[in-house]
């Protein structure tokens, strides 16, 4: 008998394209897990609807009813726990996840960002990087640790910024590759193809 898919949760705030693209490849095989949770900090997302239509648990929780961020993440471990998850990805989660979460996930939380880490951290890399006038960007799939856009970096592709870009245009074309190596990511660690010795993750294939 096949052994049970691994059960992934994924963590949303917004729109939740890169949710869709990982439920895309759950649904075409080209990734061999399940999404058994989706988890939003805000109300009536697309993220939320996208879970829904795909028949996955959808919850909100929300922030203003948990005192720290501490307890704020164990409501989130509870549920994870109850869903029996083993690697959480966040898409578009604007918040900071504390020990709480990675103590019980060591290397087992994903972050896809939109810049080449480690430039352009935070939550307007893209408006950043625009301001900035560089001349190539691109994404960055990491391990979660306990600081913003800093774990191991599993996997990077560059994407040349053109002179006529606004932060949409540039936006589109950096989701494209998003939801092409989010998956990517996630089957290298689900596959056991990931060692992290300091702070780098080291791939054998
Ligand atoms: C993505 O651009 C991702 O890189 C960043 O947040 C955005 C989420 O987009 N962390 P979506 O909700 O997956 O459409």
């Amino acid at each position: 008998m096949c052994a049970q898919r691994p059960a992934i949760a994924v963590l949303c705030s917004g729109d939740g394209t890169n949710l869709q693209a990982i439920l895309d490849a759950v649904q075409e095989r080209s990734l061999r897990a399940r999404v058994v949770l989706v988890i939003s900090d805000r109300p009536h997302t697309k993220a939320l609807a996208r879970a829904a239509q795909a028949g996955v648990s959808a919850q909100y929780f929300d922030p203003a009813r948990y005192a720290t961020r501490e307890r704020y993440d164990q409501a989130l471990l509870d549920a994870c726990e109850t869903h029996r998850v083993q690697l959480l990805c966040l898409a578009g989660f604007m918040r900071i996840i504390s020990p709480v979460l990675i103590r019980r996930y060591p290397h087992r939380i994903l972050n896809i960002h939109p810049a080449l880490l480690p430039a352009f951290r935070g939550a307007h890399a893209i408006r950043d990087t625009l301001a900035w006038g560089v001349r190539v960007t691109g994404v960055t799939g990491h391990l979660v640790d306990a600081r913003v856009d800093h774990g191991p970096i599993l996997l990077q592709e560059a994407v040349t910024i053109q002179p006529d870009d606004t932060e949409e245009r540039l936006q589109a074309r950096l989701h494209k590759v998003e939801h092409r190596l989010y998956p990517q990511a996630i089957r290298l660690v689900l596959g056991g193809h990931v060692r992290v010795v300091g702070r780098k993750a080291l791939i054998s294939l």
